[in-house]
């Protein structure tokens, strides 16, 4: 029989500030703080980005190690900074617009582990990632102004996390069966709705899945 959801994963039926309030709750929110401060509308990247940890722990969960690349994550890598704070993964943000000068002294300031950038275009980083030693490799595209199925089509990867806004043909897969997708009241934006993907052609695909 299917175990009945507890008050964390159920849904919200209207919009709710719990992404907010966890993020506010813990220890960690000292450190982003400075790299959110500096949006105009904070809450709404901190529950994008919560979002995708959120959606995409519940699959990291199930490997050991992992990588994940946050394509996509503008000036303040905020995506890659939150899954450093709150995850073992390793992780590399990648985006054309990257302040290297402030994410640097981010890293250095609070000693950030497992935290790196690439800047610039995927298309100009995917065959060096590509190259990195081998380990499950999870994507986020938070509010990313890109082709999410050509992206991927670039990258060897196991899941992904995508977030649309203002291009929702082109964010959301056209290509894939997503294994999750919705609404994410949580997010404080009007860019809410997600998916959740596995790679089909994963070696991993079952175990994600939960499937033995
Ligand atoms: C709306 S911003 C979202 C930034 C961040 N994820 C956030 O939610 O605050 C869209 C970002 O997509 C980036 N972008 C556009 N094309 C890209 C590409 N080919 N590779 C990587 N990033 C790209 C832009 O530079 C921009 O920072």
């Amino acid at each position: 029989m299917a175990s009945p959801l507890t008050s964390t994963d159920a849904p919200p039926l209207s919009l709710s500030g719990d992404y907010l309030d966890r993020l506010m709750r813990r220890e960690s929110f000292s450190a982003l703080w400075p790299l959110f401060a500096k949006a105009t509308k904070p809450a709404k990247e901190m529950t994008e980005s919560f979002s995708a940890l959120v959606h995409l722990r519940s699959l990291m969960k199930r490997v050991d190690a992992c990588r994940v690349l946050h394509v996509g994550d503008g000036a303040h890598a905020r995506s890659a900074a939150l899954f450093s704070l709150k995850t073992a993964a390793h992780n590399i943000s990648i985006d054309p617009l990257i302040n290297e000068p402030l994410v640097s002294a981010w890293r250095d300031e609070f000693n950030i582990q497992r935290f790196e950038w690439r800047k610039g275009r995927l298309e100009d980083h995917a065959a060096e990632l590509n190259e990195l030693p081998e380990l499950p490799v999870f994507v986020t595209f938070v509010h990313a102004h890109v082709h999410v199925d050509l992206e991927l089509s670039r990258l060897r990867w196991d899941a992904a996390y995508t977030l649309a806004c203002c291009y929702p043909t082109r964010q959301l897969t056209q290509q894939f069966t997503p294994y999750r997708s919705g609404t994410d009241l949580n997010v404080l934006s009007v860019g809410r709705d997600f998916q959740l993907l596995i790679n089909p052609q994963s070696a991993r695909a079952r175990l994600l899945m939960g499937v033995r």
